[in-house]
């Protein structure tokens, strides 16, 4: 995969967890992640997804590896321009495998998106979660993030 120097580069935050920019071979660990997320996905269509987000300056996905052995987690944030509130990061995605949750994963992931965030003089990090992921909302606020309002999400299905 060509490098892009807009985007996050590897870091190296623990000896035994590597956290790296996401790869089109990831796509299978991936997609099992995905699923433990609730949002199970086909293979060949987490690999399509991963190329094109790799090509796009707004997006980082990353993923917490043991090396050679499996990935442990991974995190997709945008870069977002919003009218009202100025350049931002938002957390579109995050999940630590079931297995190795509570060992500082999520956290390596988040403080790595941080450290990028800074870098680039972003002041915000905003994450969406479902009120019934009971996990999340301890983890975002034990990471030092606030609670500042609930919403509800409306979707439509267009046809085609
Ligand atoms: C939320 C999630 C990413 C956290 O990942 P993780 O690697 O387990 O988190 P960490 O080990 O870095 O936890 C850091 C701190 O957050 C808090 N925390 C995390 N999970 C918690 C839980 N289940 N209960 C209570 N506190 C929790 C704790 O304070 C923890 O520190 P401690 O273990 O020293 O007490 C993981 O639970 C997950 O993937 N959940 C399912 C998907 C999801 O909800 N994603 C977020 C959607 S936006």
């Amino acid at each position: 995969m060509k490098e892009d120097p807009r985007k996050l580069g590897a870091s190296e935050p623990s000896a035994a967890v590597r956290i790296r920019r996401a790869a089109v071979a990831d796509a299978a660990e991936i997609a099992r992640l995905c699923a433990q997320f609730g949002h199970a996905a086909l293979v060949k269509d987490v690999r399509a997804r991963i190329a094109v987000l790799d090509a796009m300056p707004s997006q980082q996905l990353l993923v917490a590896e043991e090396p050679g052995i499996r990935l442990l987690g991974w995190i997709q944030v945008e870069r977002r321009l919003v009218l009202t509130a100025g350049e931002r990061v938002e957390i579109i995605g995050l999940v630590v495998d079931a297995a190795a949750r509570r060992h500082g994963v999520g956290t390596l992931l988040v403080s790595a998106v941080q450290q990028w965030a800074l870098a680039e003089n972003l002041g915000e990090i905003l994450v969406r979660s479902n009120v019934v992921r009971d996990a999340s909302h301890k983890f975002y606020l034990a990471g030092g993030f606030s609670r500042v309002k609930t919403q509800h999400i409306y979707a439509k299905s267009l046809p085609g």
